[in-house]
């Protein structure tokens, strides 16, 4: 088993989703081998919810990691969740068009990349950076 799948699906155990009751993990790999993970986090007024993908991501940049290779998300055995709009628009800003994005459903995934998922974006070369 990949271990970014491992971490993953440890991370969704975390999750902290009684609304939805939907648990999501994350867990992705800087250019560096670095490894972070995320579960989703709802709130009571729900909008100040925040992805599995989100929290994996805030916390490898803020940790002063900005590239990423490899993404895993898992929602564990009801499906194979896929990134919302808004975070493959997120994994956009550091990852290039070929970064594998390994969705699970707990017991096996489906790969993409972030170009597949979000293709043609706005992007840091959009704005020469
Ligand atoms: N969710 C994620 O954490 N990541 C996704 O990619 C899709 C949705 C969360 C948000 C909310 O807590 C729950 O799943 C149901 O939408
Ligand atoms: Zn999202």
């Amino acid at each position: 088993m990949d271990d970014l799948i491992e971490l993953a699906r440890e991370a969704r155990e975390a999750s902290y989703a009684p609304y939805s009751e939907y648990a999501v993990g994350a867990a992705l790999e800087t250019s560096d081998g670095t490894l972070f993970t995320g579960c989703n986090i709802e709130n009571a007024n729900y909008s100040n919810s925040l992805h599995a993908e989100e929290v994996a991501v805030g916390k490898a940049v803020s940790a002063g990691h900005d590239e990423f290779r490899k993404l895993v998300v898992t929602s564990g055995e009801r499906d194979a969740v896929t990134p919302c709009g808004m975070c493959r628009q997120t994994l956009a800003e550091f990852c290039e068009d070929d970064v594998p994005v390994l969705c699970d459903d707990g017991e096996g995934f489906v790969r993409y990349t972030v170009g597949e998922l979000i293709p043609n974006t706005i992007s840091p070369a959009t704005l020469g950076k």
